[in-house]
């Protein structure tokens, strides 16, 4: 081993190794660079190869033990592979790179002329849009928005209503009861003992706006009721109403005709008829109810309308002086009228619907034929 130890004696050996080495290492990295799918393998190998403790850092580092006249030519072959791996290293970077980007744009690639999707966008319920379109009608003749609890007492209800209790016209309303606290668990369910019902119709908030307002009085009061009805195609146990209420010096039965009148027209159309007839409720006196000619058949007659070719929409009439009276008012010195409209009713005629029920199907094929609002 000593004797061999001189570079004279090594530098052919060490030569033909570097070679073999170099030519190893060479196809090795060619070898790897084909197979490689990704610029970070490449990067690595890079790294490997030309890293500080790199393979080929390392075969460059053991040119300086070859004799230093075979060094040119071994150097110069070094070199030229060292170059020849790193441009081919930095192509393939580059082509994986653009075929990277390629396949990202085209995964990514969107198609400018497909149609878009449509967004779903709400809209108002049919008896919605007929009480805005209601409360805009009012508005025009100065009436205000005035609203009242669903919740009511018998009293606002009935009594103040000039329905007293066991007086027969109560079973004009048939009533919702809230329970008395604990009765319902107890399995024997009693009505509130303190008179709460569910409000049977808007009349009570009459009272109420008397109460709060000063006259002249001009309101609108929109809002749910509810009735013990058996439910069919046209009664349900929750329905709204609008109510209106005009309380001034001077106001008259041919005030609340003009301005029903006025209602109708503006709801159906400039053509509808209309017609008054004589009706009764409690709390109106002399009271009426409103008819519109019939917009199924024209006022032929036909199922819809009973084959009377009329359509009754609201119940309206004078307030009665004793709820006057009981809203704080002189009957002898203010009067007022009264209307109450039903906007699920008003629906059905507007659109020909014939099942109130449809309006609590929540059904989407039913409700988006109304997405025009109108
Ligand atoms: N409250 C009555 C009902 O529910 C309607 C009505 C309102 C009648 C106002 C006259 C005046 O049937």
């Amino acid at each position: 081993m000593d004797d061999r130890s001189d570079t004279k004696q090594r530098g052919p050996d060490v030569m033909s190794d570097l070679g073999a080495d170099l030519d190893a290492l060479r196809a090795d990295a060619h070898e790897r660079l084909a197979g490689s799918n990704s610029a970070g393998a490449v990067d690595d190998l890079r790294h490997e190869l030309f890293g500080r403790s790199g393979k080929m850092t390392s075969l460059l580092r053991q040119l300086a033990s070859v004799p230093a006249d075979e060094r040119p030519a071994i150097g110069q072959r070094a070199n030229d592979v060292r170059r020849e791996l790193e441009s081919a290293i930095t192509d393939r970077i580059e082509e994986l790179q653009r075929s990277d980007l390629e396949q990202r744009l085209a995964s990514e690639a969107i198609d400018m002329s497909a149609p878009g999707r449509p967004l779903a966008i709400g809209h108002l319920h049919p008896v919605q849009t007929l009480m805005r379109d209601l409360r805009e009608i009012l508005h025009a003749f100065g009436f205000e928005v005035f609203e009242g609890p669903e919740v009511e007492t018998e009293e606002y209800n009935f009594e103040l209503l000039n329905i007293p209790a066991d007086h027969p016209a109560r079973d004009l309303w048939d009533t919702l009861f809230v329970a008395e606290p604990g009765s319902v668990e107890a399995g024997e369910p009693k009505p509130a003992t303190d008179g709460t019902i569910l409000r049977t119709h808007n009349s009570p908030v009459q009272v109420r706006a008397m109460q709060a307002l000063s006259p002249p009085i001009r309101v609108l009061m929109p809002g749910r009721c509810f009735r013990y009805e058996a439910v069919d195609a046209s009664h349900a146990f929750e329905f709204f109403q609008v109510e209106g209420l005009v309380v001034d010096r001077d106001t008259s039965l041919a005030d609340l005709k003009g301005l029903l009148e006025e209602i109708a027209r503006a709801l159906y159309g400039r053509d509808v008829r209309t017609r008054f007839r004589p009706g009764y409720y409690p709390f109106t006196e002399p009271s009426v109810a409103f008819d519109i000619g019939c917009l199924v058949c024209g006022g032929e007659g036909c199922p819809a309308c009973k084959r009377s070719g009329w359509m009754t929409i609201l119940g309206a009439g004078m307030v009665h002086p004793t709820v006057l009276r009981n809203g704080g008012f002189d009957p002898d010195e203010y009067q007022g009228y009264a209307f109450g409209m039903g906007p699920d009713r008003m629906t059905m005629l507007r659109h020909g619907i014939g099942d109130i029920r449809l309006f609590f199907s929540a059904d989407a094929r039913f409700a988006t034929q109304f997405a025009e609002g109108r």
